[in-house]
């Protein structure tokens, strides 16, 4: 019987720790919920102290994400501690993240302080820690360059005053697989209260060597991995989540298994890459473009003839097939409804009208739709019937010298409403219309517009977040026609007000 791994997400904070790669509330919910979608274990949500925006959106996250563990990391710090345990009030399951440095670097250079020391301040922050929260995860950071005896000294002294998961971070990502599958096992069998904790994996890929070093730390003892999606992380980025997942999954000589849906890792991996404006090298494992495309003759032509002599995983065993074109303006409602079931809407018969209403005018627009617009489409509609105030009609008039002009009509309970207004710019004169018909004082605090493939026929989704007597609403929604979306979105969150 193979031993369940667990899977420890931390896109959304080593992740999200890239410059440029910052998320919004918004889309960070959005992450979250494709990550407990997929089957992740832990979700490590953010570093609260950090930023007031990350508290905020850890907040969020545990008020929207249930079945998961969501963890937030801290430093050897009670602040830190008393602000992460604040950040997860909400969470229905909860894991705080502390820890403190425990290589000749960290004590020497960063704290200027002896290994005695540092041994206390571990010791200090997780018997904190246990205050909050029963499931404390203690890091030492750097262990990889941490010599092997006194890290296992920290980890049972720590395990000793509860720490339930030990995570051995290789921050710096210079160990080799041999050593730090090593490291491992001199941890499994030096350390007497061993049996009380998980030992984690935490690798960076400065060498290369992240999922390697990963596999190696599993076959060593380690039962949980901490890894991004797409490898996504600082510098050279952290373990890539779908690389230990599919090796896990293939060779059946690692004896574990992970709770996660394989055919959810491709969509995962595309909608990472889109928020975070990080695009995957085609060559990547797993996820790259190229990953399964053979160009060779020999290589065509053996996998023609049997798939499994060239390629070692089936890549609909990663979401790759169903990710493809799948409807055209040709489809009718049914091979609709197929799709709309296999990825997971099930609609009654009004419903499926409505939703084909939309679907048919997109596929006039555009030429092949994917899961991804299926997703939008059937998403946006069951939102729009839940709302109290409808877009009725939208006209613009705007161009190089010209003054943007916007006519809105709104249906607010049933009732018609018109109103026209100018503005910098299409968008603006249309939300400017749209605060003439609903008589509120609306400031908008954040617009985001991101298209979902690619091509200028393409779906713009248009995320709003708005202010009303110091209450913030969010609105969201898709078209093909990024002013008709920026002012549905703004209506969705208006919605929320009225
Ligand atoms: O790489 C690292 O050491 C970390 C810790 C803070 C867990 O990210
Ligand atoms: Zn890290």
């Amino acid at each position: 019987m193979y031993d369940k791994l667990y899977i420890f997400d931390t896109t959304l904070r080593d992740g999200e720790q890239v410059p440029g790669c910052q998320l919004n509330t918004l889309e960070k919910i959005e992450v979250a919920k494709a990550l407990d979608d997929l089957g992740v274990d832990i979700i490590e949500v953010g570093f609260p102290v950090s930023s007031p925006g990350d508290f905020n959106s850890i907040v969020e996250i545990s008020k929207n994400i249930t079945r998961p563990t969501l963890c937030a990391l801290t430093r050897a710090v009670e602040k830190d501690i008393d602000v992460a345990a604040d950040a997860l009030h909400f969470a229905k399951n909860k894991r705080i993240h502390t820890g403190i440095g425990t290589s000749w670097y960290h004590i020497t250079h960063k704290f200027g302080s002896n290994q005695e020391e540092i041994l206390q301040r571990a010791v200090a922050c997780v018997k904190y820690t246990k205050k909050y929260v029963e499931e404390v995860e203690f890091y030492a950071e750097d262990a990889g360059r941490t010599e092997n005896e006194y890290l296992a000294k920290v980890v049972e002294a720590v395990i000793a005053v509860g720490a339930t998961v030990v995570n051995v971070p290789d921050t710096t990502g210079y160990c080799t697989p041999a050593e730090y599958g090593a490291k491992i096992a001199f941890l499994m069998e030096n350390v007497k209260n061993i049996h009380k904790a998980i030992i984690s994996t935490h690798c960076h890929n400065d060498l290369g060597m992240a999922t390697a070093n990963t596999l190696s730390g599993i076959l060593n003892g380690a039962r949980q991995v901490e890894v991004t999606v797409n490898g996504i992380g600082e510098r050279a980025g952290n373990t890539a989540l779908e690389e230990v997942v599919m090796a896990v999954k293939c060779r059946k000589d690692i004896p574990v298994h992970t709770g996660i849906d394989t055919q959810k890792i491709y969509r995962t991996s595309r909608l990472v890459s889109t928020l975070m404006r990080m695009p995957v090298q085609p060559n990547k494992a797993i996820v790259g473009r190229n990953a399964f495309a053979h160009s060779s003759g020999i290589h065509q032509d053996g996998v023609l003839k049997n798939r499994e002599s060239y390629e070692i995983i089936d890549p609909a065993d990663v979401g790759i097939n169903e990710s493809s074109i799948v409807l055209t303006a040709r489809s009718g409602r049914h091979a609709l409804n197929h799709h709309l079931e296999r990825i997971g809407y099930k609609l009654n018969p009004q419903e499926l009208d409505e939703v084909y209403q939309k679907f048919l005018q997109l596929a006039d627009r555009k030429k092949d739709i994917s899961d991804d617009d299926l997703r939008v489409i059937a998403g946006t509609e069951q939102n729009e019937r839940q709302r109290r105030v409808k877009l009725a009609y939208l006209q613009v008039v705007c161009g190089k010298s010209s003054i943007p002009m916007a006519t809105v009509q709104l249906r607010i309970d049933g009732e018609t409403c018109t109103a026209t207004a100018s503005g910098s710019g299409p968008v603006d004169a249309s939300f400017n219309a749209i605060r003439q018909l609903i008589h509120r004082k609306v400031t908008l605090e954040e617009y985001l517009v991101q298209v979902i493939t690619r091509g200028s026929d393409d779906m713009g989704k248009v995320h709003v977040q708005v202010e009303n007597r110091g209450n913030i609403y969010y609105g969201f929604a898709a078209n093909t026609d990024v002013v008709t979306a920026s002012a549905e979105a703004f209506i969705d969150a208006i919605s929320k007000i009225v």
